[in-house]
């Protein structure tokens, strides 16, 4: 297993491309699998994840070509509605295969995702979305099996804006009988750029981005191609660290995907400037402790809160950090404070006391954006941090250790990722 290596302290300089957004570009792929012919969807980001949704691509018999960051799926020679547990319990946006392939086969198996690092994750909003659109579901020894000849436009509410569930809805609905109004759907810029997307397909989508998506269903989606939208979370991430220790430039960025947190880093004293396509961030002569609540889009985003607390373990004072998304997804707070940060937990919420300095010790991944706020606090840390099963972070961040080495950090892996 790799563990990355980083001697902290080191200033951040320069600038930084950011990579397609893994979260939009997982839920495309699975869509692409309702068309005979092939997608070409370029700025792939080229991660442990998009590799596992390639291999589901595979196993349901797409066929996938992947170079640089250009992905060519062929859906005509589709032929296998299951999704398998030992690749389902690896990562659970496998589940965004259930909507496309029921609605083209008119029955899937999916294994049920179960949970993950930080605790339950119920899909109970994408079981019950399906039966309203007329589906058969039953559980068999841990696969949902969902059955229905033709799917049927109608009316449904959320009662979580769930990002998953409106993705694997508004597949499905694509190509029901009928209109299908979704109620309290996510905005997140992913959903926005699937919807945008199957339209591409040939689908009748309106709303895109309000709460409200009206689904014209149509017969058929055919093949499209498309580039996916650069990563929000990592060029967040980026900032944070940036934050604590230089001026960066983020390029390739959507400055407007990242509106909340641009003015909590603001609020924390620091200096930000954008153009159409980046973002430069100047540290704060003395980082402001600032209470954040996050919440779905547009609010601060939940797959940043780690990577905030790790920011306010260093700011000058007391904050209170409360994650209304996920209630039990601190699992980085331990690791933190075996830095010497000064975070109490209570329920979902962190209470950070900020301290002058943090010094290195060796730490533990447990997910994606924990791993990454680890990476943040080793980087800002005096002395030497070790961050191992680090195989969490390539799920989801492309070359993490060399884009941060090119700002200036020093930071390296043992046992590179062949
Ligand atoms: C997506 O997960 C993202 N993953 C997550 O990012 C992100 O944290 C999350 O949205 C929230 O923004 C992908 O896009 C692949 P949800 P998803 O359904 O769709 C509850 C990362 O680090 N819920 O919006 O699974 C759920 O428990 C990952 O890149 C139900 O109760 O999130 C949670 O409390 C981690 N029943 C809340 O809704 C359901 O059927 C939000 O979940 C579905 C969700």
């Amino acid at each position: 297993m790799d563990n990355i290596f980083i001697e902290g302290q080191n200033p951040l300089s320069g600038s930084v491309k950011i990579s397609g957004a893994k979260n939009a570009v997982l839920p495309i792929m699975t869509a692409a699998l309702m068309a005979e012919g092939k997608s070409v969807i370029t700025r792939v980001p080229n991660l442990r994840d998009t590799r596992t949704m390639i291999r589901l691509m595979e196993i349901v018999g797409a066929t996938c070509t992947f170079e640089d960051d250009k992905l060519i799926i062929d859906g005509s020679t589709v032929n296998n509605p299951e999704a398998p547990y030992d690749l389902v319990k690896t990562m659970r946006a496998s589940f965004y295969v259930l909507g496309p392939l029921l609605a083209r086969f008119g029955m899937v198996k999916v294994s049920l995702p179960g949970g993950c690092a930080w605790g339950p994750r119920p899909v109970d909003f994408h079981l019950k979305g399906l039966e309203k659109l007329g589906a058969k579901i039953t559980l068999e020894s841990g696969y949902i099996l969902a059955e229905a000849d033709r799917l049927k436009g109608t009316e449904l509410s959320f009662e979580f804006p769930s990002v998953g569930a409106t993705g694997n809805i508004a597949m499905a609905a694509a190509t029901a009988d009928g209109t299908t109004v979704i109620d309290n759907a996510a905005c997140e810029p992913e959903i926005v750029q699937l919807c945008e997307y199957l339209n591409l397909m040939g689908a009748s989508i309106h709303g895109i981005g309000t709460p409200k998506l009206i689904i014209d269903g149509v017969d058929k989606l055919h093949s499209a191609n498309i580039e996916v939208i650069p990563d929000r979370i990592e060029a967040g991430t980026f900032l944070t660290a940036g934050a604590l220790l230089g001026e960066i430039t983020l390029e390739d960025v959507n400055p407007k995907h990242l509106d909340t947190v641009l003015l909590k880093l603001k609020e924390a004293g620091c200096g930000i400037t954008t153009t159409k396509s980046s973002i430069t961030i100047s540290p704060a002569d003395s980082i402001q402790a600032v209470d954040m609540t996050t919440a779905v889009y547009p609010g601060f985003p939940t797959d940043l809160q780690a990577q905030w607390v790790a920011l306010m373990t260093l700011a000058n004072g007391s904050s209170v950090i409360t994650d209304t998304v996920y209630h039990d997804r601190f699992s980085h707070v331990p690791e933190l404070n075996r830095f010497g940060a000064n975070i109490k937990l209570e329920n979902n919420t962190a209470f950070v006391r900020g301290i002058d300095e943090l010094i290195g010790a060796p730490v533990m991944s447990t997910d994606i954006r924990a791993s990454a706020s680890l990476i943040v606090a080793g980087l800002a840390a005096k002395g030497q941090t070790v961050v191992s099963r680090v195989y969490h972070i390539d799920r989801g961040y492309e070359k993490i250790e060399e884009k941060f080495r090119s700002l200036g950090a020093n930071i390296w892996r043992k046992n590179p990722v062949t």
